[in-house]
């Protein structure tokens, strides 16, 4: 945000300065609060699940720096003479479906009125200043974790194409409406160095932004990501949001990428993710006990899928 001369204020703990995924204030010695909002335009027809994959969106930035999500407000964009009531309603309680889950209380929201339906979520969390993670801590020689696969930008273009049926993306729903808190909870058990969420920017842009705020760089090993099993099927029959090739032709110029990887396979890996799931950095030990614990409670699509090294000339290094 050029040209915004940002307050300075010795309690604010995160702020703009590297693209963090919620900012940090702290109230007392012991506690901060920690503050995002998200909102997007319905990826999938299903209002209920696209209110839940909304919510679990808009939480999950919590989550990525390990705090703990206390209220909500809801922000919605809607016209009743286009839409029916239930629309909007179904939505709703989708959303609430989610936050219930985190624990967290809806304390209200704001609506108004616009011809695209919009929904989302200003979220709050409290943490322990001492246990926050940000993505500027990762350190060469730490292994990196995702825990849920790439994939929901083509998936649910597909979808909206009709070119598979609800069935074929169930595996990808149930991934985006799925909270990253058990990861968010894992990752802190396990000393992490460093996290982020995986969302517009996909599994590379925001790789990128760790390694520059951590001032290293990144090698994947594109076999290892965890991946949608039609992803890669459908880019090669020309399935593929606009936003993805967007990210390839954007932070593609960052990165060293293997010859090995065909057309289809880079496009995954740059593929505009909705609701992630969480990109963490451990030292080598604590990534295989974290790794565990993850398959153990049912995040079972996790793996350790590269490495922090020294910062070279490319931020990102993919090979296969
Ligand atoms: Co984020
Ligand atoms: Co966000």
């Amino acid at each position: 945000m050029k040209g915004i001369d940002f307050p300075k204020d010795e309690n604010l703990l995160v702020g703009f300065l590297h693209n963090e995924d919620a900012g940090i204030y702290r109230l007392t010695d012991g506690m901060a609060v920690v503050s995002t909002l998200d909102f997007f335009t319905p990826i999938i027809d299903d209002p209920f699940i696209y209110g839940e994959i909304a919510m679990a969106n808009a939480l999950s930035d919590l989550y990525a720096m390990g705090s703990k999500p206390i209220t909500a407000l809801n922000i919605i964009g809607y016209n009743q003479k286009l839409f029916p009531k239930e629309v909007i309603s179904e939505i709703l309680k989708g959303g609430s479906e989610r936050l219930k889950e985190s624990g967290a209380v809806l304390l209200g929201g704001h609506t108004i009125k616009d011809k695209e339906i919009f929904y989302g979520a200003s979220v709050n969390g409290l943490i322990n200043p001492r246990d926050i993670i940000t993505n500027a801590g990762a350190k060469p020689g730490d292994l990196l974790i995702l825990t849920k696969p790439l994939g929901t930008g083509i998936i649910t273009t597909a979808l909206k194409n009709k070119k598979i049926e609800i069935e074929d993306a169930m595996e990808c729903i149930d991934q985006m409406r799925m909270l990253n808190n058990t990861a968010s909870k894992i990752m802190l058990k396990h000393n992490a160095h460093s996290a982020t969420d995986v969302t517009g920017f996909g599994l590379i842009g925001h790789a990128i932004e760790m390694a520059d705020a951590s001032d290293v760089s990144t090698v994947f090993y594109y076999d290892k990501i965890p991946k949608d099993s039609l992803a890669e099927e459908l880019v090669k029959k020309g399935i593929y949001p606009g936003g993805s090739g967007e990210n390839l032709e954007y932070f593609g110029r960052n990165c060293l990428i293997s010859d090995d990887l065909s057309e289809a396979q880079r496009a995954v890996a740059f593929d505009v993710q909705t609701s992630g799931g969480l990109l963490i950095s451990f030292a080598e030990e604590d990534a295989y006990n974290a790794l565990n614990e993850l398959y153990n409670n049912g995040i079972t699509k996790a793996t350790i899928l590269g490495r922090i090294l020294d910062k070279q000339e490319k931020t990102i290094i993919i090979e296969r």
